[in-house]
């Protein structure tokens, strides 16, 4: 099978189709309807705002994306295409790769993501290395590059060091360090600036916004703050127990919101 490049796919401009997906979540004694019908496309280029309350389906459709929902999710339907190829219907083998060269994601406690017993330059050469078939001299360069492009000072210094000694904001630029190393088509930010002050979530959505332009990647921004979406977003997806209520571009939300939960969401952030 012949998948598109990444040039390819930012010539078509959609990152990421999702075409009416539904997931379930199986317990012993009953089934969660946590994403039905879903329709979402992430432009290349854009950041595209998931937004909705907690508990409405989110971060379900984020780890579906990236092929690593929870053992008991059950797909029942759809297509979620990635970078010009459903991923839903590929083979197994190949799949996390094909997923990982397409797309990066990062959570909100990024601290979490990244290995306590590694330093950061570890694991950013180890996470270089996993896709270039390169020396470890060429992958320290790139991965001090990587560093100097999310403008986190002193690189050389912050290679040596462990995460336990980083603070929120550095942590999560290390991961979108990571998550950007491989220039995907997409990036998922899940809630990336939830856990941080506000001085530094503006420095962390100002660096989403310089990839985006950058590299022109597309970034599926999950948030529950309509301010960040009003600031930084390009198209809204509002999400309302497992369905996409209303979707459009950010001035179409905010001047002129269709559903009654988008007016209350819009109503309460003003
Ligand atoms: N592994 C799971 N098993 C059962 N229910 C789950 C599981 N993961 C999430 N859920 C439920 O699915 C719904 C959607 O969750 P989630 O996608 O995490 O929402 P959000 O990210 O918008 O807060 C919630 O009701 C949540 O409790
Ligand atoms: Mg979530």
């Amino acid at each position: 099978m012949q998948y598109k490049t990444n040039q390819e796919v930012q010539s078509e401009n959609k990152a990421l189709e999702i075409r009416g997906l539904s997931l379930d979540y199986i317990m012993p004694d009953q089934s969660i309807h946590a994403v039905v019908d879903l329709n979402l496309v992430a432009r290349t280029g854009k950041i595209t705002a998931l937004v909705g309350e907690s508990g409405s389906g989110k971060s379900t459709v984020a780890l579906a994306v990236m092929g690593i929902q929870d053992k008991n999710a059950v797909i029942s339907n759809g297509e979620i295409y990635l970078a010009g190829t459903d991923i839903l219907s590929m083979p197994k083998k190949g799949l996390r790769s094909y997923i990982s060269n397409h797309a990066g994601i990062i959570f909100q406690d990024s601290i979490d993501s990244l290995n306590p017993l590694l330093t950061v330059g570890e694991q950013l050469v180890e996470a270089v290395l996993i896709h270039e078939k390169i020396t470890k001299k060429q992958a320290f360069t790139i991965a001090l590059n990587q560093l100097l492009a999310v403008s986190l000072p002193q690189p050389e210094e912050l290679m040596k060091k462990y995460p336990f000694m980083l603070s929120g904001g550095m942590c999560q630029r290390v991961m979108i360090a990571i998550a950007s190393v491989f220039r995907p088509a997409l990036l998922i930010a899940d809630e990336p600036t939830t856990a941080l002050d506000v001085t530094v979530q503006a420095q962390i959505l100002h660096q989403l916004d310089s990839m985006r332009k950058r590299e022109g990647t597309a970034i599926l921004l999950i948030t529950h703050d309509l301010g960040v979406v009003a600031e930084i977003a390009d198209d809204v997806c509002v999400m309302k127990d497992g369905y996409i209520v209303e979707s459009g571009t950010v001035d179409d939300i905010f001047s002129n919101p269709q559903h009654t939960y988008t007016r209350q969401l819009v109503a309460a952030a003003l």
